[in-house]
């Protein structure tokens, strides 16, 4: 999507297909838009089709005076709005953009609005801007026979009616540029992650990873099932060897500092399909496990925006990609696994194969030199009693990173809450045969979860982020559509950014 702003010209200058008007309820009320606009729109108020209130929106058809076949009406209400409304108002655009099956839209930005959208420096909004259209304007790809034509939203003008100064002009660029940067990252990895299990098995995974670090230069490993074996990744090995298709280790540096130092471990949790092993999961349902793979789809984004932002921190990233089958080869419930730490593991269900796979990453990201971790993963169904679909859980070691993290969720609007990482959950991880136990059988299952792989991050400052609710809806909600979400790519590179400028 081609995203560009252009002001001081007129409006008969700019072509596209659908005309975007954004209407506050007092100019409608007032008028004084235009006499053509006016009585138009105000025939619309007095049926009560659109009043400008806020996420309000209405499709005009229009006749040939101007040269696009549509206009969209936005409602803006008429009080100030923050980030995360515009985010949601131009997602809203986009929807009904793609509805209408427009290709090339024009925005009109009328004179004063910094008016609606004050206390928010110019950049944020315009960032808000261009991210909230492209997470609206994603559509999944589909498998039918029957291939749809239209392809999208092609490029979107913003047409700024009053003359930008140069300074304005440059901040509307770059937040256009950074939000577009965020949005496209967030559409790889719902992309990635709506991809059906057999269309993308570890291997695929590979690729994937290998063609992001190939187009930025950036340095990828990916150790195939006998370098997994051979290096003692017990973990990766248990939960991977009942597949047909074996385990892959991926790994993609960034160094965007002079030295590899202070490196920032982001680990994703790749089970390209999760069937729960010989502890089956039972059938409905079971399709979504496609997604069990959104950790490391996130990190793919973050690696995308990462090549495109280039900030001057190091990122150490680690996907363990594995499918957990079941099969005469799979592990068992009572296996004891050695896993690359040393530790051993005591498996009581094979279910909770996530942790057993990034026990093995968060060693190797700390082997790669990781000083800070964050882990991310569709780790437990635990999480979905908590928090729902609506928030991602967290647990951690160190409350001063969380409060940085945090900081930068409430930016992007991405919900997070913390789980108390109390001694009590970490006691009920203790085996009698081997260091942990991968399963507890008890409550709290997304806070023990989240603690057994903090063990691994050997009192580094650690954030874990279990998205097993927020990374593949049910049903379209706020900015997200249904399916796979890319939920926290922008969080990510969000609190990254902030490192990058300490
Ligand atoms: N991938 C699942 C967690 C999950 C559940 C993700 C629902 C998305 C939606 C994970 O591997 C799992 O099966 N966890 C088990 C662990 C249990 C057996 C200890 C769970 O939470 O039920
Ligand atoms: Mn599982
Ligand atoms: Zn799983």
């Amino acid at each position: 999507m081609i995203i560009g702003w252009s002001s001081g010209v007129s409006l008969s200058t700019l072509k596209g297909d659908v005309l975007i008007r954004i209407l506050s309820e007092l100019e409608i009320k007032d008028g004084g838009l235009s006499s053509e606009w006016d009585s138009r729109i105000g025939g619309l108020a007095s049926l009560g089709l659109f009043e400008g209130k806020l996420q309000q929106s209405y499709v005009l058809p229009l006749e040939k005076e101007l040269d696009f076949s549509a206009a969209i009406l936005v409602g803006r209400g008429d009080r100030i709005l923050g980030v995360d409304e515009l985010r949601l108002m131009f997602a809203q655009i986009a929807r009904a953009a793609v509805k209408l099956k427009a290709e090339k839209l024009v925005i009109q930005i009328p004179n004063g609005m910094s008016n609606w959208t004050a206390g928010v420096d110019l950049a944020a909004v315009t960032h808000a801007f261009s991210e909230g259209l492209l997470l609206g304007a994603y559509i999944r790809k589909h498998y039918k026979q029957e291939q749809s034509q239209y392809g999208g939203i092609t490029s979107v003008m913003f047409y700024i009616e009053e003359e930008l100064a140069e300074p304005e002009g440059e901040l509307w660029t770059s937040g256009l540029e950074r939000g577009q940067v965020f949005g496209e990252a967030t559409l790889l990895a719902r992309t990635l992650t709506n991809i059906p299990g057999n269309m993308l098995v570890p291997a695929d995974l590979a690729v994937s990873a290998v063609e992001i670090a190939e187009k930025y230069g950036f340095p990828v490993e990916v150790l195939d099932e006998r370098e997994i074996v051979h290096k003692g990744m017990g973990g990766l090995w248990a939960v991977g060897k009942g597949s047909i298709n074996p385990p892959r280790m991926i790994v993609i540096r960034y160094q965007g500092t002079a030295h590899w130092e202070n490196a920032i471990g982001l680990v994703g949790k790749g089970i390209t399909f999760d069937t729960g092993g010989v502890s089956l999961k039972r059938a409905p349902g079971m399709e979504d496990m496609i997604s069990d793979m959104g950790g490391a789809a996130a990190v793919l984004g973050v690696a995308e925006a990462l090549g495109k932002l280039r900030p001057r921190i190091n990122v150490v990233m680690v996907i363990p990609a594995a499918e957990n089958m079941v099969s005469a080869n799979a592990f068992k419930p009572g296996d004891v696994i050695t896993s690359l730490s040393g530790r051993t593991i005591e498996v009581l269900n094979t279910d909770a194969e996530g942790r057993v796979v990034l026990a093995d990453a968060l060693t190797y990201a700390r082997e790669w030199g990781a000083e800070r971790i964050i882990d991310i993963a569709t780790l437990t169904g635990a999480v979905l009693s908590t928090l729902g679909d609506v928030a991602t859980g967290v647990v951690t070691n160190d409350e001063a990173f969380l409060q940085e993290f945090t900081a930068a969720s409430q930016r992007t609007g991405e919900k997070i809450w913390p789980l108390p990482a109390y001694p009590e959950f970490k006691d009920m991880l203790k085996s009698e045969v081997a260091d942990v136990r991968n399963a507890t059988g008890g409550y709290g299952a997304a806070i023990t979860a989240g603690l057994f792989i903090g063990t691994f991050a050997e009192g580094k400052p650690w954030i874990h982020l279990d998205i097993a609710g927020t990374a593949f809806l049910s049903k379209e909600r706020g900015v997200n559509p249904k399916g796979a979400t890319g939920v926290m790519v922008r969080t990510l590179l969000e609190w990254m950014l902030s490192q990058a400028e300490n």
